[in-house]
């Protein structure tokens, strides 16, 4: 692969693009070149904002004649280097592809350009009655091809499962610049092997997603948010039990209290509770009939007597409920500055127990001297276990302490089934733990799926596999 770009193939883009659709200004290089790990420096050799499918497929017949690497390119809010671009790729972002091109209100489903904003698509739905459920903090600047290509997650999976349930057709331009129409919007389409799912969680390595058609549902009725107090972690499981019996629940996240504490400082919030809590459990559910907040109350008050929780709070407006969310959804953003290593591990949920149990013995021998920062998705087996980097460590020393911790993690998660990456992808950062999560024979058949999509291996070499 060329890391600088053929002149002729500069020539071309040029005529093929204009000036506002092929950048090389230094500034351009830097914010395209790189996602939020922040783990490698921005390199690329350009960056290409095609405006159409056909302009899409132009730049990968010219990649592959030159032998050209492109780094397929969203919102960039990836957790795991998947868009980076350090070794002079060029960079193909679907930044001005961004239009949602219809909505159908009887077939429940609307159709966009894969560079739509995932808020964006979120109101249009709206819009209609309707909504697109895969929500999370990076919804104003993440787009739909991205969250596709990486099969995002996010906060109310317990519900709505991941971004795959709600893809009902595709487009995807392959490495040989052939465009693919996979699935139609079809709910029902029993035709042989399905690429649309192959392309679901790829991570730019087999095509590059122009298009989407994705299937949208009934929104919840008045949801409601409901902030515990939690002794341990193996309580917020017995909490975790007591409330899918119990409440139509919509997310149950969890957070310690350093998290807490990090975010409050930070923004200067207010402390949810009375007093403090190592570990804090956040309930949204469905206030689908009048009961159900005199079913909150019994099921608050039996957790209590078992010393499950401590205490807690329930949201009584939507001005409260978005304000129990930010203890939650701002932990990321507000650990950003401590470049913690980031680890987003997941087991069944009736593992979580063992898993929890093995984890916090690791952490207590090989994390001593470290902050810890835990949060997650606890009612999908999802933990996002994020170490501080102390300011008195290099980042280099620390990263390398942490990856040989990660090594031993691995080792309990491959014991219990686990995987390591649950919902941020793989891309650079987990490349070289993929084998804890899956056979030698399963990435061998991976790198011979992408040699049939990717004969020249021009779409995101490095990456995953
Ligand atoms: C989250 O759950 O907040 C996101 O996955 C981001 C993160 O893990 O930091
Ligand atoms: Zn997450």
């Amino acid at each position: 692969m060329k890391a600088v770009l053929p002149d002729v193939m500069t020539a071309k883009l040029q005529e093929l693009l204009g000036p506002s659709g092929f950048l090389t200004d230094a500034e351009s290089l830097t914010a395209y070149g790189q996602d939020w790990t922040r783990i490698a420096e921005p390199a690329p050799s350009g960056v290409v904002l095609p405006t159409s499918t056909t302009q899409v497929q132009a730049i990968v017949s010219l990649a592959r004649s030159h032998k050209v690497a492109l780094v397929p390119s969203g919102g960039r809010t990836g957790l795991s280097g998947g868009a980076v671009a350090a070794r002079g790729e060029l960079v193909l972002s679907l930044a001005r592809m961004n239009k949602v091109l219809g909505i159908d209100p009887v077939g429940r489903s609307l159709t966009c350009e894969a560079g739509a904003v995932t808020a964006m698509v979120q109101e249009a739905a709206r819009d209609q009655g309707l909504m697109y459920p895969v929500d999370f903090a990076s919804s104003g600047s993440s787009q739909i091809g991205g969250n596709i290509a990486t099969n995002a997650g996010g906060i109310q999976v317990i519900r709505y499962g991941m971004t795959r349930n709600w893809v009902t057709g595709l487009k995807v331009v392959t490495g040989t610049g052939e465009l693919l129409d996979l699935n139609k919007g079809l709910l029902k389409n029993n035709t042989g092997l399905d690429f649309r799912h192959l392309m679901i969680g790829s991570e730019g390595v087999l095509g590059i997603i122009v298009e989407a058609t994705l299937a949208l549902t009934t929104p919840p009725a008045n949801p409601k948010v409901l902030v515990l107090g939690v002794p341990s972690m193996n309580a917020i499981m017995s909490v975790l039990e007591h409330c899918q019996a119990a409440l139509p629940l919509l997310a149950f996240e969890f957070f310690s209290d350093l998290a807490l504490d990090k975010v409050i400082s930070a923004h200067g919030l207010q402390q949810p509770l009375q007093g403090r809590y190592p570990f804090y459990a956040l309930v949204e559910f469905e206030e689908v009939n009048p009961d159900v907040d005199r079913e909150v109350l019994a099921l608050v008050e039996k957790c209590m007597a078992s010393g499950w929780v401590g205490d807690a709070v329930l949201s009584h407006n939507e001005a409260q409920r978005r304000s129990l969310w930010r203890l939650r959804e701002d932990i990321s953003g507000t650990i950003a500055r401590w470049t913690p290593y980031k680890n987003d591990i997941a087991t069944t949920v009736a593992q979580v127990p063992a898993l929890l149990a093995r984890v916090e013995k690791l952490i207590e021998t090989r994390y001593a001297d470290l902050e810890v920062v835990w949060y997650g998705h606890i009612g999908d087996g999802n933990l996002h276990l994020n170490i501080l980097c102390p300011e008195t460590m290099s980042v280099d020393e620390f990263q390398q302490h942490c990856k040989s911790v990660s090594t031993e993690l691995f080792t309990i998660l491959a014991d219990l089934g686990g995987s390591v990456s649950a919902e941020h992808g793989v891309g650079l950062l987990k490349k070289e733990f993929l084998g804890y999560s899956r056979s030698q024979f399963e990435i061998d058949l991976m790198r011979s799926i992408k040699r049939e999509f990717d004969p020249d291996g021009i779409l995101n070499p490095g990456k995953v596999i």
